[in-house]
């Protein structure tokens, strides 16, 4: 029986690694941070210290002040909160059926009626804001949605018609655009965005979880409103932020206690801002490591193309022009990605299919096929790398990639 194969990482855009300072400063916040942060006695003052670390250390981070920093759950909540600010005020305000009584004083508060104004957002957002999206749709938002170019960047025209288009209809409240995709490393033009929603008198928000911590602060220049996630940048799971400019009043997507001055009630984790005070420090100069991996995913995307094209068909690069420099999107032709990625997890190299393979789901990417189309999208592999991967780590997955598609071509058909 042959040995386990040592793990090769390279699935960094789903989740980074947390960082062995991250989890030394967590351990260490474990002793004294176990209080309620929000109790006013001296355990609670100490367990806020740390809530109160991580607001500055993001802040600092995106490039706002730390009073406008709300620390949510993660990118989900961040971008849920972000799309949400923008639409009820008319429906809380005229006192629509259903709405709420109980309020978030000068926060606003949530409104549970029929909305107004409209969206532009692109197709190729994570599904935080395409769902949320959807559901503001619903309740009476006009969404206008833009499609990528098959390079995998919006383009400003198309931005621009987006919200004229809109504007015909209802204000344009809030234009929504990443600033990385998450599944093609495309860098968006953000700030050319950001131009254009501010010209027609709209905000704009930008998701930048994979692109702060990678890419200097110039990914999101212009954003209104900035969502981050720590655990993308070497931090803990289940904790992100959403970052504003002055005057941007948010609108809670929770209702309840007067946490994060109501904008986002629950208990806050100490522990969980502990580490993520430390990553989001470490991740001010973590854009020049990743800028020295580019060589790195160059040669991988090289080696791989090489290794499918010697089993009998070579892969095609899935996103063109500017991208972030660790990820590289292959399309398999004759594969299934999810396949694909469940056998390379055999053979040890953690890598994923869109959102498909961490979803569990066969589902293709949305992503990819508003891109390229679905038969592409079916067939995508994506591989990230990180700022602990090797040389010796890229070309041993080459050589168990090359493995795997000898091994799946010799496989009777349908076995
Ligand atoms: C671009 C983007 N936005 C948002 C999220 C969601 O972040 P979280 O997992 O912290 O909810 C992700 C996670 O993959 C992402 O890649």
């Amino acid at each position: 029986m042959r040995s386990a194969a040592r793990v090769i990482y390279l699935d960094w855009n789903a989740t980074t690694p947390p960082h062995p300072e991250v989890l030394a400063a967590m351990q260490a916040a474990a002793e004294v941070a176990w209080a309620n942060p929000a109790s006013v006695h001296g355990p609670g003052r100490r367990a806020r210290a740390f809530i109160e670390q991580a607001r500055e250390a993001v802040a600092r981070l995106v490039g706002l002040d730390a009073r406008d920093v709300t620390l949510t759950s993660g990118g989900t909540e961040a971008n849920n909160l972000a799309l949400s600010h923008a639409f009820g005020d008319e429906a809380a305000g005229a006192g629509a059926a259903g709405a709420p009584s109980a309020g978030a004083g000068a926060a606003g508060a949530p409104s549970w009626g029929r909305l107004h104004g409209a969206l532009v957002v692109s197709r190729i957002e994570h599904p935080s804001v395409t769902r949320a999206a959807e559901g503001l749709a619903r309740r009476g938002v006009e969404v206008a949605w833009v499609d990528p170019e098959p390079s995998g960047r919006v383009a400003p025209e198309a931005l621009a018609a987006a919200l004229d288009r809109a504007a015909s209809v209802a204000p344009v409240r809030l234009v929504s655009l990443q600033a990385v995709n998450h599944e093609t490393g495309v860098i968006q033009p953000v700030a050319e965005a950001a131009a254009i929603a501010h010209a027609r008198g709209a905000r704009l928000h930008v998701d930048a979880v994979q692109a702060v911590g990678r890419l200097p602060p110039e990914a999101w220049a212009g954003a209104d409103l900035v969502s981050v996630a720590a655990h993308k940048i070497r931090g803990p799971k289940a904790i992100g932020a959403l970052a504003v400019r002055p005057g941007v009043r948010l609108r809670p997507v929770l209702l309840g206690g007067a946490q994060e001055r109501g904008l986002r009630p629950g208990t806050q984790d100490p522990l969980a801002a502990a580490g993520f005070a430390v990553a989001a420090r470490r991740a001010l100069d973590a854009p020049a490591r990743y800028a020295a991996l580019a060589p790195l995913r160059d040669r991988l995307e090289a080696a791989l193309i090489e290794a499918g094209r010697a089993a009998g068909d070579a892969p095609l690069p899935n996103g063109e022009g500017m991208r972030a420099p660790h990820i590289t999107n292959l399309s398999w032709p004759g594969w299934r990605g999810d396949e694909l990625c469940a056998a390379l997890d055999l053979e040890g190299v953690a890598v994923s299919s869109g959102s498909a393979c961490s979803a569990g789901t066969a589902e293709p990417s949305p992503v990819l096929t508003a891109m390229l189309g679905p038969e592409r999208a079916a067939s995508a592999v994506r591989f990230s790398i990180g700022e602990e991967t090797t040389e010796a780590d890229v070309v041993e997955a080459v050589r168990r990639v090359a493995r795997v598609l000898a091994r799946l071509r010799s496989l009777p058909a349908g076995s």
